[in-house]
């Protein structure tokens, strides 16, 4: 088969490796792609805003399936028209993506399928936002409605950071993403990734994960799009995950169907498990970055036999088979992120770092120029290592991350501190004097 992959992050590098593997595949291309995927796969200048060429170019490459990494092309209904156009492409149509596109559509089905997430009410005026946030109380959660690149949420802790946070979206902060809100109740437990992947009729249970959103140790600091991840997540037992399925997964299937937006692709459900059980805090529509670095180097089948599936609604009724290892993938960012970066900082030693037993390297941010390997973005690299549990994934991770030779960049040194803290046993098992908790 002929690929085409759209996106040009760690995910989509990770995706790429996965797909390389595979049987199936003929010829892969990502577009844009980076260096990373530019030494596994053909690079093409392709916009994915520009759904109309990229159709051009499936044909005229006789591509047999488009793979969306990102969300704004879901949302902006890429899918539909390739489909329109003769051409297979894996991921939810405009209307289903719509599980992401619109906070308030999602809040809106969860309440008429009786889906466990938190109270809330929408707004698209801030006096009475702040009304009904002053009845509330703090701590208080403020959204977006649309997307807006994973910077629409505050978790207000205060009625004055709320205040605060509703009038710098109602002041235009997010454009249209922000016209209008929503105010939600403040839910208290462990947040956790859960990825099923779906053929509109089926959903199968894919893995688990934890990212790390906070770009300082500790989850200190600003937000960032995710500073490292790992999976399985311990908190993901057998029977919380089977939970997690039939009053979450299920009836968000059968709803999407019901209405006639069948849900197809990855649905990427961000958990909160509180005391009472799991309660979905927002839909993705797409894989996770970093979760993704974490999750495919366990799977232990053919990634394009199963996107395959998804589009031609034949998926298995079983899980998706992965290894029981534990894989911990770290970010490395350019300093100054999750603000401006600062760019062009050269990195070296990542062949050695990447030829590590059990260690696989993911390009994000990074651009050659000529024979140099600089920073060209935020997130810049990810250092994913297996291992038999949490505590040697991470040794491998760290270990590998110190051949790294590259003073402009930093990553968090306690990626991982959630299985650890849940599992002091592991926590004896960490390489003692590398990394500090
Ligand atoms: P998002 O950008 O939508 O992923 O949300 C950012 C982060 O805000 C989430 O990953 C959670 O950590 C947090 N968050 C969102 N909604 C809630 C909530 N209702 N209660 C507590 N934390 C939340
Ligand atoms: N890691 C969170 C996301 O991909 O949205």
């Amino acid at each position: 088969m002929n690929v085409l992959l759209l996106g040009s992050g760690g995910r989509e590098h990770a995706i790429a490796i996965a797909l390389a593997k595979s049987p199936l595949l003929e010829t892969l291309v990502v577009a844009p792609g980076n260096p990373g995927t530019d030494s596994i796969a053909r690079a093409a200048p392709l916009d994915a805003a520009d759904h109309p060429a990229v159709a051009v170019f499936c044909n005229a490459n006789r591509v047999d399936l488009v793979v969306v990494g990102p969300e704004a092309p879901l949302v902006a209904g890429i899918v539909d028209e390739l489909t329109a156009a003769g051409i297979k492409a894996f991921g939810p149509s405009k209307a289903a993506a719509r599980l992401e596109g619109s906070k308030i559509f999602a809040k809106d089905f969860c309440r008429c399928h009786n889906i466990p997430c938190a109270a809330y009410a929408c707004f698209a005026d801030a006096a009475s936002a702040k009304y009904y946030a002053r009845e509330k109380g703090a701590p208080i959660v403020i959204k977006a409605d649309g997307l807006a690149a994973g910077k629409g949420v505050t978790v207000a802790m205060s009625l004055e950071e709320a205040e605060a946070a509703i009038d710098g979206m109602f002041s235009g902060e997010f454009g249209a993403a922000g016209q209008t809100i929503v105010v939600e109740d403040f839910l208290d437990g462990e947040e956790v990734s859960f990825f099923a992947l779906c053929d509109g009729v089926r959903a199968v249970e894919f893995a688990s994960a934890q990212d790390h959103k906070r770009v300082g140790e500790g989850e200190r600091g600003p937000n960032t799009g995710g500073m490292g991840a790992y999976s399985p997540a311990p908190v993901m037992d057998a029977r919380m995950r089977e939970r997690v399925m039939r009053t979450i997964v299920a009836p968000t299937l059968k709803g999407m169907a019901a209405m006639g937006a069948p849900f197809k692709g990855v649905l990427f459900a961000g958990l909160m498990i509180c005391a009472d059980g799991p309660r979905l805090i927002e839909y993705n529509v797409r894989f996770g970055d970093p979760e993704t670095q974490a999750m495919l180097p366990r799977l232990e089948e053919d990634l394009l036999a199963l996107l395959l599936a998804s589009v031609e609604e034949r998926l298995p009724e079983r899980p998706v088979r992965l290894s029981t290892k534990t894989a911990l993938s770290v970010v490395l960012a350019a300093k100054g992120y999750p603000g401006a970066p600062v760019l062009g900082s050269e990195i070296h030693g990542i062949e050695r770092a990447g030829a590590m037993p059990f260690v696989s390297i993911t390009h994000a941010g990074t651009k050659r120029e000529g024979q140099r390997l600089i920073a060209g973005g935020g997130r810049v690299l990810n250092v994913t290592g297996v291992g038999a549990d949490v505590a040697e994934a991470r040794s491998r991770a760290y270990a590998a991350i110190e051949m790294i030779d590259w003073p402009g960049g930093f990553y968090r040194r306690d990626i991982g501190w959630r299985a650890f803290a849940r599992d002091p046993v592991q926590l004896d098992r960490i390489t003692p004097g590398r990394t500090r908790f």
